[in-house]
């Protein structure tokens, strides 16, 4: 008898949770796995006390470890993302660990609402996108944190939504990624159209680049920039297969191919095959645009490179207006282990081969560098800058803003928070107005601690630090600056008078400064502050005024 009441008291009990979990809109994972999604919440709660005994270090799990994890999960949801004690890094015997020289006098941080300051923590980009070439929409990308390539269809729709919704909060711009360009995208967010093998969205009846399907396709929307993919760091020379049961008749209408049967992207451009070709076609989508139009690659041979260099140095007519380079430890919605693994080279050597080369053959302003491969992280992101890019991208960090739990199921249409799958009953789970909200202050939160760094060492925008800044501590004590361990020349990476004339003027300026719009505000249901309440504000940097010692 007791028993039966008990059994029913416990029913009703989980009765409840499932309508609450079903019911709620702050997380994914519990609305799609009612009931058991709580573990992960459990485990995550408990975690740090369990893995000091057994299980593994803050640091050792990849692609992203869980103070990276935790520090994204907490500035996404305006937490608090600062760590107590100390840090639980070895610092002595390390093969490679990066250390920011601070300045004795830091520069000193913007007022609120100033450029720089809280809230948004703007930072435009450290050089004018189209310029060099005189595009006819040149601009400065307002933010130099933007979103990644990744397309719908490898990721969700809501996924999608979330991101353009969140870039437009915050002002960056967002790849569409080389499956064209979907409804999803037109949240307000800007827009950098990616043009892949496949030719997602631009491609004629036979599958070839079409320049009259690409003015078509981006005509009324607001894309910035033009992107020529030639490879990705998790599989360069691979091109993609999106399976037929992918292929709904929602992404075969946006990619222009048929419902129902694999979409396969090829490995290479049946548009150039040469350099000569390769700017052919870019000073075409230009002319035929007026968007400045840039290469996104991974790097491998170093000809190509050395040559694309060379051409543009020779021929000040002809050139690509940016070069975002994809480190081989970037991400994809599926790839074979032995290209993410091995194919590629990691990013920071990469970034530097390509910036020598354009630097060797004199152009290295000309050129706006962009980069992606783990920089959605202060320090990632600061040793980019340092290294002479202008911009960087995130991916996979945005993903995870929006909910990725990095359970690396992306390529089995099983996501379980419905950022990487079709799958509808996965994908209900993710509401796109919320987690454009997450999006939109993680991006806060990395680009105050950017900007924090950068003060730190006696600047005021991060293109302004130098590579002589950052060091990489070794074994046995060894250290040598970055500039010397990549073999940058003086001078390198070093912004000339005239351009951190014009980055110094950009963070006092009081002009030109965005208010936050009302869409800043509260979001009934964003349990940031407590549903229907006020969220959290976005965090300053460091959110938690550090106390004596
Ligand atoms: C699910 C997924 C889909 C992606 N799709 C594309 C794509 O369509 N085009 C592209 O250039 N890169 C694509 N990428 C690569 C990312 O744009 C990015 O270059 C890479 O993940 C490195 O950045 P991250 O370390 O910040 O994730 C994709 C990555 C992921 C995880
Ligand atoms: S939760 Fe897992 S499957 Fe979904 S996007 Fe993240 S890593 Fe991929």
């Amino acid at each position: 008898m007791a028993r039966g009441r008990a059994g029913r008291a416990l029913a009703a009990g989980l009765a409840g949770v499932t309508a609450y979990d079903l019911l709620q809109r702050r997380h994914a994972i519990l609305r799609n796995f009612p009931i058991i999604g709580h573990l992960r919440y459990l485990l995550e709660l408990f975690g740090p006390e369990l893995r000091q005994y057994i299980v593994t270090s803050n640091d050792e799990e990849r692609p992203f470890n869980r103070d990276q994890r935790r520090w994204i999960y907490a500035s996404a949801k305006a937490q608090t993302n600062t760590f107590g004690f100390g840090t639980d890094n070895e610092m002595e015997s390390v093969s490679a660990m990066l250390a920011i020289r601070h300045a004795p006098f830091p520069a000193p941080p913007p007022a609120d609402g100033e450029p720089g300051g809280f809230p948004d923590y703007a930072i435009p980009a450290g050089k004018v996108l189209g310029a060099a070439r005189g595009r006819r929409h040149t601009f400065r990308p307002a933010s130099l944190v933007n979103v990644s390539g990744m397309s719908f269809g490898a990721l969700s729709g809501p996924a999608v939504h979330a991101l353009n919704e969140g870039c437009r909060l915050v002002g960056c711009l967002q790849s569409t990624g080389e499956g064209g360009l979907a409804p999803q995208h037109c949240q307000g967010g800007e827009l950098v159209f990616q043009i892949g093998t496949g030719y997602f969205g631009c491609r004629d009846a036979q599958g070839r680049f079409s320049l009259e399907r690409l003015r078509e396709t981006i005509a009324g929307h607001p894309v910035r920039a033009i992107e020529i993919k030639l490879s990705q760091g998790a599989k360069p020379g691979l091109g993609g297969l999106l399976p037929a049961a992918k292929v709904t008749p929602e992404i075969a209408a946006i990619r222009g191919v048929e419902a129902g049967r694999d979409c396969v992207s090829p490995p290479g451009h049946s548009a150039f095959s040469s350099v000569d070709e390769l700017l052919d076609v870019v000073e075409a989508i230009a002319d035929g645009t007026g968007l400045p139009v840039g290469i996104k690659s991974a790097v491998g041979e170093q000809a190509f490179w050395d040559e694309l260099a060379e051409t543009m140095a020779r021929d000040r007519g002809r050139g690509v207006d940016y070069v975002l380079v994809d480190g081989g430890e970037g991400g994809t919605g599926a790839a074979p282990l032995t290209f993410t693994d091995h194919v590629a080279l990691p990013f920071k050597l990469g970034f530097a081969r390509v910036y020598a080369a354009f630097a060797r053959a004199g152009i290295a302003e000309d050129v706006v560098f962009a980069g992606s491969g783990k920089l959605g992280f202060p320090d990632q992101a600061l040793c980019a800058l340092a290294l002479g890019a202008d911009m960087v991208n995130v991916g996979r960090e945005a993903m995870m803003a929006i909910g990725c739990i990095q359970a690396q199921r992306c390529h089995t249409g099983r996501c379980p928070t419905g950022v990487a799958t079709q799958n509808a009953w996965l994908t209900g789970g993710l509401d796109p107005q919320l987690k454009a909200v997450r999006h939109a202050t993680y991006v806060r939160a990395l680009r105050g601690e950017l900007l924090a760094l950068a003060r730190t060492c006696g600047v005021a925008h991060p293109a302004l630090v130098d590579p002589g800044r950052i060091e990489i501590v070794g074994e046995r004590f060894t250290s040598a600056p970055l500039h010397e361990v990549l073999g940058y020349e003086p001078g390198w990476a070093v912004p000339p008078p005239a351009r951190r004339a014009e980055l110094e003027a950009l963070m006092s300026a009081r002009t030109g400064f965005r208010p936050p719009g009302p869409e800043l505000g509260p979001l009934p249901g964003d349990g940031t502050g407590g549903d229907g309440a006020v969220p959290d504000a976005p965090a300053r940097q460091p959110r938690v005024p550090p106390v004596a010692g």
